[in-house]
């Protein structure tokens, strides 16, 4: 393996240390912050219209959200709800279909076609196959599918079968993402999430026996427990299953925001040196494993699409995550999940039963959000291409845009100085190029064009730290 000292993607310490602080994952931006909490239905309503108006023929993405789980993951941060209730989940989803039906009726489906479905969770293999069946049905009922379009979803291996899996081959998924975090039998006893080595490989193998052209494995460092070398050997487990695609998260804590993760002892987690270690380490193994470095914290096989992408420069990131779908607008159904349209967030209501009974009479259920303003568009632009291409191609921006970029930009090209001079990005007359060290601090190139973050007092938002 390459010495981590002439790996180009580990940063020195007192770079690290300079610019750790915490820092938006601009999966959004303006971020969810900056949203707004009181947005009426008929604003909501209006902003799809118009969007349908000024986009006739915009291709759609269309995400849906099936929030529950067999049993608890202590760590877990995402919008879940623990259940046994079939009936609960039957009258979830018909409001799902009230919600596609009415979202439908308002899009010309006839001319914008869709290029990708992604389901998110919770679990969306909680469903059996017959409720996979009729939701996605119900979905290529009343919007048209590409015959290439991306079609994904998340699967928590021990609940997963290989029944379902040729359900969802047949109905026409081609990639799927399923979360190990850590094969250590100590970790997932700690964490509450039992999952054998030889399940999930098995699990995988059928993928490619039923030809998924993509799986996508989530590890996270920073669980209770963890040691580099108990994580060395979860990477060694890994590379014999040779995942077309990697993330690494870190583990975001905040037991304030989400009460179960004090099930997790704060003294039983790595501290900030051995987190580090972990993370430099993963990242030199899965480079000796042949991976590209996608980004922040995507890692991908040089033959996969999301390596292609990045080199030709077409490689883009929504909700859902990276894609290669150009692009598009995102409609997205059920509770929580948010639409990421040309000029306008919106975002549905976080809780479940609200959820359902909004659906009984209303046409859609949504909370928050926020229109962007033309800086918005741009900046969110220039964030975007940051993060997927690592370069910001000026003369590209001015045309989509019309402004001159080193007069629109000329503070932030400023503040980037020092970033230059600290390896993290290359200024060009022409380009913003992130360097490798740069990737690990993506979100602190990112923030210097987020002008909201600007007028924020210091400790006004709380986000996590960068790395
Ligand atoms: C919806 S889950 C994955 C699908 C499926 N439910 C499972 O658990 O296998 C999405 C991923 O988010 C990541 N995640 C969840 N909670 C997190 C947290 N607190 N901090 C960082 N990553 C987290 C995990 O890697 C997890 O696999
Ligand atoms: S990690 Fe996955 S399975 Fe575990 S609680 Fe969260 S969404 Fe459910």
């Amino acid at each position: 393996m390459t010495p981590l000292s002439s790996n180009p993607f580990i940063v020195p310490r007192e770079i690290l240390d300079k610019y750790n602080t915490a820092g938006p994952r601009y999966t959004s931006y303006p971020t969810a912050p900056e949203w707004r909490d009181d947005v009426r239905l008929d604003e909501a309503l209006a902003i799809i219209d118009a969007n349908n108006r000024e986009r006739a023929d915009v291709p759609l993405s269309l995400y849906v959200h099936l929030p529950f789980c067999h049993k608890l993951c202590y760590y877990c941060g995402c919008n879940m709800l623990v259940t046994k209730k079939q009936d609960l989940v039957e009258r979830y989803l018909a409001a799902l279909f009230v919600e596609i039906d009415h979202v439908a009726n308002r899009i010309d489906a006839s001319r914008r076609k869709v290029v990708q479905i992604h389901w998110g969770g919770g679990t969306p293999t909680y469903l059996n196959s017959e409720q996979i069946t009729r939701l996605f049905n119900k979905l290529t009922s009343r919007f048209e599918l590409l015959p290439d379009a991306e079609v994904s979803l998340e699967l928590h291996p021990p609940v997963t079968s290989f029944e379902q899996l040729e359900t969802l081959k047949r109905l026409g998924f081609n990639r799927v993402s399923m979360g190990i975090q850590d094969f250590d039998p100590d970790v997932q006893q700690a964490v509450n999430r039992i999952q054998p080595y030889e399940q999930t490989r098995d699990l995988i193998a059928k993928c490619r026996e039923l030809g998924f052209i993509s799986v996508n494995t989530d590890l996270m460092y920073g669980l209770p427990h963890q040691t580099l070398e108990k994580f060395k050997k979860t990477l060694s487990l890994v590379e014999t299953i040779r995942p077309d695609r990697i993330a690494l998260f870190n583990y975001a804590h905040v037991p304030w925001l989400k009460k179960h993760m004090s099930m997790i002892k704060e003294e039983t987690l790595p501290g900030p040196d051995e987190k580090l270690e972990i993370f430099e380490f993963a990242i030199a193994d899965m480079l000796r494993q042949g991976y590209h470095y996608i980004g922040m914290d995507h890692f991908a096989l040089p033959e996969n699409e999301l390596s292609t992408a990045q080199a030709d420069r077409s490689l883009r990131r929504n909700f859902m995550g990276y894609t290669t779908c150009l692009d598009s607008d995102l409609y997205s159904f059920g509770v929580s999940s948010i639409s990421d349209l040309d000029r306008a967030y919106l975002q549905n209501t976080r809780n479940v039963n609200d959820y359902i009974e909004w659906m009984k009479t209303a046409e859609v259920a949504v909370k928050r959000g926020m229109v962007l303003s033309d800086d918005d568009r741009l900046r969110r632009e220039v964030i975007n291409r940051l993060f997927c291409i690592l370069v910001v191609e000026k003369s590209v921006i001015e045309t989509q845009f019309g402004i001159t970029f080193d007069d629109y930009f000329a503070k932030e090209l400023k503040a980037l100085e020092p970033l230059a001079e600290d390896g993290l990005v290359v200024l060009t007359p022409s380009e913003i190029q992130v360097t490798p060290r740069g990737q690990i601090l993506l979100r602190n190139i990112a923030m210097h064009f987020d002008a909201y973050l600007a007028k924020t007092a210091p400790g006004e938002r709380r986000f996590s730290k960068t790395i």
